[in-house]
């Protein structure tokens, strides 16, 4: 672990010349693209955490553990290695030293992410995990349900996302065909609103729009709208302690 480690192993206080924004919100908002969007515009390190559920999702799936056995699903995310690669942008997610990139976003791994992200022994680690990233990757945008309240509670400055379902449901959509995948949207809206139910209805880091959190409508406003938001409240916040103007270094490698 990096000398940096005190820096975020305590929740996100991040003194010196760390800097975590913390980005929570429902699916469909649109939440990881404005995070990397923004990570851009700062010059921070961008964390996908909705990623590292699904991989343990896809772990579960393709290993045949059923969700009711939460030791032996442990067992085999430590065993996998989750990791991300930094040199790409975004960082590209790997299990076993491979990426998994493409697998997470498939239909059977979107179908049962949610009660396999509400075990508790997994959120454990997953919050460890992503702690462990913050302390050697201490400027960091880090987008989830939890981020705010639960793993970084000091965080710099937090955002919480939110969008009707409908709206978010539309998005989808259009994300999924644009990747050459099917959508129909009366569906996806019946999968949106029970996935809120289930994140933010289980004991263990629901989804909750955490204390001291910006609190931003997307229902009406554009991608750069949104970014353009976020990127004016972060600035007036935290002034010099980010970056002005385009990034200037490799994805990654977000240094003071
Ligand atoms: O943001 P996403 O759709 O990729 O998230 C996938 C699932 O993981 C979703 O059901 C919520 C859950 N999740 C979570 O419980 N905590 C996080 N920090 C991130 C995602």
């Amino acid at each position: 672990m990096s000398a940096a480690a005190g820096a975020s192993g305590d929740g996100g206080n991040t003194a010196g010349c760390g800097v975590i924004i913390t980005i929570d919100g429902p699916a469909g908002t649109g939440k990881s693209s404005v995070a990397r969007e923004l990570a851009r515009r700062l010059g921070l390190d961008f964390l996908d955490t909705g990623a590292m559920y699904r991989a343990a999702a896809a772990i579960a799936l393709d290993r045949n553990i059923p969700i009711d056995q939460p030791r032996e699903l442990v067992e085999a995310v430590v065993k996998a290695d989750l990791r991300f690669d930094w040199t790409t942008d975004p960082p590209t997610l790997l299990a076993d030293g491979q990426s998994v990139m493409r697998r997470i976003r498939d239909a059977d791994v979107t179908a049962v992410v949610s009660p396999i992200a509400g075990i508790p022994e997994l959120r454990r680690l997953m919050v460890e995990r992503q702690r462990r990233i913050a302390a050697e990757h201490p400027r960091l945008v880090s987008e989830g349900r939890d981020q705010g309240s639960v793993v970084f509670p000091n965080a710099d400055l937090k955002f919480y996302l939110d969008a009707s379902p409908e709206i978010r449901a539309a998005r989808r959509a259009a994300q999924l065909r644009r990747g050459g995948r099917e959508a129909e949207e009366s569906v996806l809206v019946r999968e949106i609103m029970e996935r809120d139910r289930s994140d933010s209805t289980r004991a263990d880091g629901p989804l909750v729009c955490p204390q001291g959190a910006e609190r931003i409508d997307t229902s009406g406003l554009g991608f750069e709208e949104v970014v353009g938001t976020l990127e004016r409240i972060a600035r007036g916040r935290l002034g010099a302690r980010v970056r002005g103007g385009e990034r200037a270094v490799a994805p990654g490698s977000a240094q003071c």
